[in-house]
């Protein structure tokens, strides 16, 4: 089981490259078998998620060629099978996405359920009572959400909540249905926009994404398209949350600020300098960290996905911060770990308090998801020692090169899979 092995205590310095954005990946890569024509995506992630994605569409029958590990062309005309293989969805609930492109392609999608995670049920109500407003017959049977129509008629659907999955969902459903769809409180996360912008460049007719009223006009097919995914907004604010935790100059690039103005907001409360460039943004953290308040929301507000590097960042602030989680019923499993590090947070429910410590001390750590576990690695960037984390699988799913990204910024982190290598490292270093 790969680890990765830290020593702590060096400011990050220098410049680093974001990778495209995983989460708006997950909802393109799906609406490309939509088109029976070529379909060129650039930019993606080389992660983990993205590539069980790409199996799961050539699953089906799609034509899959990797023009590198960043590029990939796809072409929908030779989709032979609309079941979606319970592997995928086990692998990555973005499986799901297949559903609403499958239903709005052919009129017929079978994909497993997925289940809930580490941070919470995560129902996927709202996607079907989308599909079932849009005229189709949606059966759960035996683990599996079956969708099938006769045709899809475009409907207004009213969210309950504004998901970004539900939205990007039923947006690839309604792309080819009969007449217009309006989909109300949509979610307005700048993946969200992405993934309408590139149906749109497909030939799609879909206004007002990044607003919570999304308007879509169904159209009878879809053409061939290039196009390139937007940076990853979550994997530079967890760069942002590294700079300010271990007080160091780092320039984040490839960024759209407007994209992160709230991640930018809360560091510069807490004393931070953010200086944004037209397409990247330094951070300078030189005085002592302030405590603050942070409640996480759809967007524009706070993300969810930043919530555990923003606490890993407070738990080094001189006061007492409170960090509410709005969106997941139980995203702070990794307080226990930082406190084991010597952190001192309290959780009750969906809120943490957070008593600011001078100092982290390493420790061996176990990252219980994603977003947690890129907390886990800040707080060992910070700590006097060493940090171990183990169960590092879940941080290769969304963060690309993480270790050799951090090691350019004057980390001293490895990946390491014995005690053997974590010794030879630790003689290394020291
Ligand atoms: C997406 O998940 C992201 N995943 C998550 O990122 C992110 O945390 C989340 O959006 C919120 O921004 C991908 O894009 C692949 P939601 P999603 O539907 O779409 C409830 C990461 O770290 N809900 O916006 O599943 C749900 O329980 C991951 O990269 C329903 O009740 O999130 C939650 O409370 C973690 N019924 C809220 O809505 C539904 O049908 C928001 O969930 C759907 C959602």
């Amino acid at each position: 089981m790969d680890q990765f092995v830290i020593k702590g205590g060096n400011p990050l310095v220098g410049e680093v490259e974001i990778s495209g954005a995983k989460n708006a990946a997950l909802g393109i890569l799906p609406a490309a078998i939509m088109a029976n024509e070529s379909v060129i995506i650039d930019n993606l992630p080389d992660v983990q998620d993205i590539n069980v994605m790409l199996q799961a569409i050539e699953g089906i029958g799609a034509k899959v060629d990797r023009m590198g590990p960043h590029k990939v062309k796809i072409n929908g005309a030779t989709i032979n099978c609309f079941d979606v293989e319970y592997e995928y969805i086990k692998k990555i609930r973005g499986s799901y996405y297949l559903l609403g492109a499958l239903l709005g392609k052919y009129n017929y999608a079978k994909v497993a359920l997925p289940g809930g995670c580490d941070i919470g049920a995560r129902p996927i109500d709202l996607h079907i009572k989308g599909f079932r407003q849009l005229g189709a017959q949606v059966d759960i049977t035996g683990g599996d959400v079956c969708a099938k129509a006769e045709e899809l008629i475009g409907s207004t659907i009213y969210l309950d909540k504004a998901s970004v999955g539900a939205t990007i969902n039923i947006m690839m459903a309604a792309t080819m249905a009969k007449g217009k769809t309006v989909i109300e409180n949509s979610a307005k996360e700048p993946h969200v926009v992405d993934v309408a912008n590139f149906l749109n460049s497909m030939g799609a007719s879909i206004r007002g994404a990044g607003t919570d009223i999304i308007r879509v006009e169904g159209v009878e097919k879809l053409h061939g398209t290039e196009y390139s995914v937007i940076p990853d907004q979550i994997e530079a604010g967890t760069f942002m949350c590294a700079a300010a935790a271990t007080k160091g100059d780092v320039t984040i690039k490839n960024v759209i600020p407007k994209h992160l103005e709230s991640i930018s907001a809360k560091l510069c409360e807490m004393g931070c300098e953010i200086e944004e460039f037209d397409d990247a943004l330094r951070v300078v953290s030189s005085k002592p960290l302030k405590s603050t308040q942070v409640a996480t929301l759809y967007y524009p507000g706070f993300p969810t996905d930043m919530q555990p590097q923003i606490s890993a960042v407070l738990a080094l602030a001189n006061g007492t911060s409170v960090v509410t989680e709005s969106i997941f019923e139980n995203r702070f499993r990794y307080a226990d770990e930082l406190n084991r590090m010597g952190a001192n947070i309290k959780v009750e429910s969906n809120v943490a308090i957070i008593t600011g410590v001078s100092k982290y001390t390493g420790a061996r750590v176990n990252a219980p998801d994603l977003r947690a576990g890129a907390a886990l690695v800040i707080a060992g960037l910070a700590a006097d020692g060493f940090t171990t984390v183990d169960d590092i699988k879940y941080i290769q799913r969304g963060y690309e090169n993480f270790e050799q990204k951090l090691m350019g910024l004057g980390a001293l982190i490895e990946k390491v899979s014995d005690d053997k290598e974590i010794q030879k490292f630790k003689l290394k270093v020291s």
